[in-house]
């Protein structure tokens, strides 16, 4: 017989097996009404203290003082300083806010990120008054800023965990403006955070669970009933009829079946062209018969990421009901090595009516793409086109995680869309895309192949897809593999899957519709 605590033990794993990290309770008011057990309080020169800070000094005998002496905390922006049972407080937060300029939108959300990842540390679930009263911004509303950097970074993927890591985050905040805060995030900047949280999401997701077909349902339950939103979803015969044997080859060799999703949101004027924005979207990523080594193999889970950000732009954009119309599309495919998958030399054949030569079977994600980008010119006249993909270890190699590969057809539209990525919160930085990268896919027996001799890797991907848009189309390519996943924490980002995309996508539609 079960003894009652072991039954009860049992209960509780039962119940909270699908239990995912939800979202912060946050309000907004303009005095201290609650009294939290924890008090957070932003510091940006310990030798001058200001704001509620330096009331609480006073208040303690100038106690705080004392201990920021005694602590090794010099307030740089995100550092945090836990002091407990001090002026009244359980626990008092300081977090360093000191920067050389004012604090931009995206520092702001770090400082949030900061406070999330130290509040996690305290309880389990957290209760805190974060006091905004002496932050230097230009900002208007910094605490809608500050709540959604503490949304983004308060994330933990604990599906398979029978013990959850995460809790409750209840937080009030005290700023002048609260209505105009509480409307900044309730209607706006919640939904990015949401929009990263699900792009993690599918990043995280095992392939075993995550294949093509499984994608789309989950896109498609999470965009269910958003206004001025219709979702389609080209299936093995639609796209045969279409011709898409890029995308068909890359999935032939899996049980799972490849899809075309398609995501598109009208929120504009009825006659203004569409941006679109297509992602990669290899559930696993084994290489196929150009198989990949054992190292990190498992990775290859996340190589969906570029279609998991479109997801969570899209979902970010018609949660928040933008006024601009945008086409996502998000071809699905598992690369499988198996007795029907391509092979090395094999020709495919394209919807635009040219052919690709496969050097390499794990150089998938550029013919995932090159079906996708031609279509949606043909399909939706793009006003924009943009291309994100977990594309090469060469942009791992050149840019790491500090920023994503961006390649343009002209520098001047590269240094536009790095303003664009410094705005958001994740940054790109360009790579070149020249005559010779183009001479270095010609075929023997195709039109193109689908990788050169080697170098510069990065750009003969882009050049694989390039050759599918139209030279007049404004068009950007993004390559991510090396900032979706990370080895070490950020202040907005747990280690592992990023969901980078969905900040610089938001970003770009607000800029550029
Ligand atoms: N999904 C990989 C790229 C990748 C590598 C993403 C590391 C994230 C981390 C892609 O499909 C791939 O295998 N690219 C090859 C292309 C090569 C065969 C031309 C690469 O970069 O090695
Ligand atoms: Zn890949
Ligand atoms: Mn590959």
């Amino acid at each position: 017989m079960l003894k009652p605590i072991s039954f009860c033990l049992l209960l509780c794993l039962v119940s909270f097996a699908h239990k995912v990290q939800s979202s912060p309770t946050v309000t907004f008011v303009g005095d201290n009404v609650s009294s939290s057990p924890i008090t957070v309080a932003f510091v940006d020169n310990i030798e001058e203290l200001d704001g509620f800070v330096t009331e609480l000094d006073s208040l303690s005998d100038g106690k705080i003082t004392k201990l920021l002496a005694l602590n090794e905390f010099s307030a740089a922006a995100n550092e945090v300083l836990h002091l407990q049972m001090v002026a009244g407080k359980t626990h008092l937060l300081l977090v360093g806010s000191q920067q050389d300029d004012k604090l931009t939108a995206p520092e702001l959300q770090d400082l949030g990120g900061a406070i999330a990842a130290a509040l996690r540390s305290t309880e389990k679930d957290v209760d805190a008054s974060i006091i905004i009263d002496n932050l230097d911004t230009a900002e208007a509303y910094p605490a809608a800023h500050i709540a959604y950097g503490y949304h983004l970074r308060d994330y933990f993927f604990d599906k398979y965990k029978a013990v959850k890591r995460g809790g409750n985050s209840t937080l009030e905040f005290i700023t002048p403006n609260p209505e105009m805060a509480k409307n900044l995030y309730e209607n706006d900047l919640r939904y990015i955070a949401e929009g990263v949280h699900l792009a993690r999401d599918l990043a995280w997701e095992p392939g075993k669970s995550l294949y093509p077909v499984e994608f789309v349902d989950r896109v498609k339950e999470k965009l269910k009933g958003k206004k001025n939103l219709k979702v389609r979803v080209l299936d093995v015969n639609d796209m045969e009829k279409l011709n898409m044997g890029a995308i068909l080859g890359v999935g032939q060799g899996s049980i799972h079946e490849p899809r075309l999703l398609i995501v598109e949101y009208m929120g504009g004027d009825k006659d203004k062209a569409p941006i679109a924005l297509a992602g990669k979207g290899v559930t696993f990523d084994t290489g196929g018969i150009s198989l990949k080594p054992n190292a990190n193999m498992w990775q290859m889970k996340s190589d969906l990421s570029g279609a998991a950000a479109v997801a969570g732009t899209m979902y970010a954009i018609a949660s928040r009901q933008e006024a601009a119309n945008v086409v996502g599309l998000m071809p699905l495919a598992e690369n499988m090595p198996a007795e029907d998958a391509i092979r090395p030399g094999d020709a495919l054949d394209t919807m635009k009516g040219t052919t690709i030569e496969i050097i390499s079977t794990d150089a998938e994600g550029r013919l995932l793409l090159s079906d996708a980008v031609y279509y949606a010119q043909k399909e939706y006249q793009p006003a924009l086109l943009l291309n994100i993909a977990t594309l090469t270890g060469s942009a791992v190699r050149a840019l790491s995680f500090e920023y994503a590969a961006l390649i343009t057809r002209d520098i001047e539209t590269s240094v536009e869309v790095m303003g664009i990525g410094k705005r958001s919160g994740e940054h790109v930085w360009p790579l070149p895309l020249h005559p010779n990268h183009f001479d270095q896919i010609a075929s023997d027996i195709a039109d193109i192949k689908n990788s050169g001799a080697g170098n510069p890797g990065a750009s003969i991907g882009a050049a694989v897809i390039g050759t599918f848009v139209d030279e007049d189309q404004p068009w950007i390519h993004l390559d991510i593999a090396g900032v979706d996943w990370l080895e070490a924490d950020r202040p907005t980002v747990p280690r592992g899957a990023q969901g980078w995309g969905v900040r610089f996508m938001d970003q770009l539609v607000r800029e550029k519709k």
